[in-house]
């Protein structure tokens, strides 16, 4: 391959020169497995990106695509369905257990779609003045602008400021690090309140909607948000009749041990954002899930406007919704979530161990098959290492070069291995990570 094609073809959130000299080429995935260009075997630690819940090379997807495909690839989505979507839609509203849906390619789709939907939901129920989103500090709902605006890491949203208005930031239920040096349960969840005192000091009769990632990895870390606060906040959305918007890209089918993370914390949102594990990679496919209460707002005659104004070329592809059906017979035959809650159990014991053995580990958070580790170099005061000491970039290179991949933010590690896991393979991956921070110990 020449060279220079690497500094030609952009990938996401990456310096293109750097990637040409040491590029990390991905040629074949196999269960949960992915090889490279050069003959290296990995343990997809990271499921892609929490994209692929049933591992690689799963023959029932394959082949329901390859049927699909063979029947109708593509229509168009403005006047006409498939029997794929209808299909799917029947199932995976069953499966959510939602009241209406709109399918997406991207999870940056699914998020945008729900905010847009939020606005135009209450146009029509009688609140035309509602457009104020509220969301949290360090969260990521996506690439496109208003997906950009509500996400919470300044360093992929103020190069492109200014971007849509009416979007707030919040602090978000970080108990590590609670910003107002409080600790739970004593707190009374001091941040869930702050929605309310938001939501009032802003005036309710201009707040939308509260968009939220259920459980957060981003810029800011990896949190894990106390058992009352998604309860809390959904109360206080309905005192102010603001809309509830789960971004559930990453939490969504089954990561958290559970069908989704509303499932897990028992709250309903209004609307909820999936993508990644949906189609487990096999087709770019996500949704925006809502309710009748929605569904409801956007029925009509024809001609008087009230449908949702919106929809993107491959909205409700066949092949894409053939996948994704497929996926959730399969993570629903194959006992698919059970399995990742009981490997979830089993690398979290094994991460707790490697706390007590290794003192720059500060806390251990996680739920399911998320689980995950931050670094500190004084316990006491948490202090991070700061880009002197590179801990994580040190683990995970130790880690890469003995097959395994996780995810590495600037101080945490998270691992979401494929839901199909076994406990050899969880056991395999767990021998890597520790061997790589022993070395990275001896480099400190
Ligand atoms: C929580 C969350 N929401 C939204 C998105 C955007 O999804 P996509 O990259 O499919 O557009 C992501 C992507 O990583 C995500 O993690």
């Amino acid at each position: 391959m020449a060279k220079d094609i690497y500094s030609r073809s952009f990938i996401p959130f990456a310096q293109m020169e750097e990637f040409g000299r040491d590029p990390f080429v991905i040629t074949r995935g196999d269960g949960v497995r992915i090889f490279d260009d050069r003959g290296n075997s990995y343990i997809d630690g990271l499921s892609g990106v929490f994209v692929v819940g049933i591992g690689h090379g799963n023959r029932r997807v394959i082949d329901a695509m390859y049927r699909q495909m063979q029947e109708l690839c593509f229509h168009p989505s403005m006047h006409s369905s498939n029997p794929a979507a209808l299909q799917y839609a029947k199932d995976l509203l069953e499966f959510a257990r939602m009241d209406g849906v709109f399918f997406l390619s991207g999870g940056s789709e699914a998020t945008e779609t729900g905010m847009k939907m939020a606005r135009q939901y209450h146009r029509q129920t009688g609140s035309p003045l509602k457009y104020k989103v509220l969301a949290t500090y360090g969260s990521f709902h996506g690439c496109t602008a208003g997906a950009t605006a509500a996400s919470g890491g300044p360093e992929r949203r103020t190069p492109y400021e200014p971007l849509t208005v009416g979007v707030i930031h919040l602090y978000p239920p970080y108990c590590y690090r609670c910003p107002f040096d409080q600790e739970y349960p004593g707190c009374g969840i001091t941040c869930a309140k702050l929605v309310e005192y938001t939501i009032k000091n802003e005036d309710p009769d201009t707040v939308s909607a509260i968009i939220l990632n259920p459980v957060m990895i981003s810029s800011a870390g990896f949190i894990v948000p106390p058992a009352e606060f998604h309860q809390m906040v959904r109360t206080i959305c309905d005192r102010y009749n603001v809309l509830l918007i789960y971004d559930e890209v990453i939490t969504g089918f089954g990561r958290l041990g559970e069908p989704f993370a509303a499932d897990y914390f028992q709250v309903r949102p209004d609307i909820l954002c999936c993508g990644k594990g949906m189609s487990g990679g096999y087709a770019p496919l996500a949704a925006a899930l809502f309710t009748e209460a929605i569904r409801q707002a956007f029925a009509g005659k024809a001609g008087d406007r009230r449908e949702f104004h919106h929809g993107h070329t491959y909205t409700g592809n066949p092949v894409a919704c053939a996948a994704g059906h497929a996926v959730l017979k399969e993570i629903e035959e194959r006992n698919a979530i059970a399995n990742g809650r009981g490997m979830g159990e089993r690398i979290r014991v094994r991460l707790e161990a490697f706390k007590e053995r290794f003192p720059f580990i500060g806390d251990v958070r996680g739920i399911g098959l998320l689980q995950g580790m931050e670094f500190v170099q004084d316990r006491e005061r948490k202090e991070p290492f700061g880009p002197d000491t590179p801990i994580v970039k040190l683990i995970d290179q130790a880690a890469r070069k003995r097959g395994l991949i996780m995810r590495c933010g600037p101080d945490y590690i998270a691992l979401a291995p494929p839901l199909i896991i076994t406990s050899s393979e969880v056991d395999e991956m767990l021998d890597i990570l520790e061997d790589s921070l022993v070395e990275a110990a001896g480099k400190l």
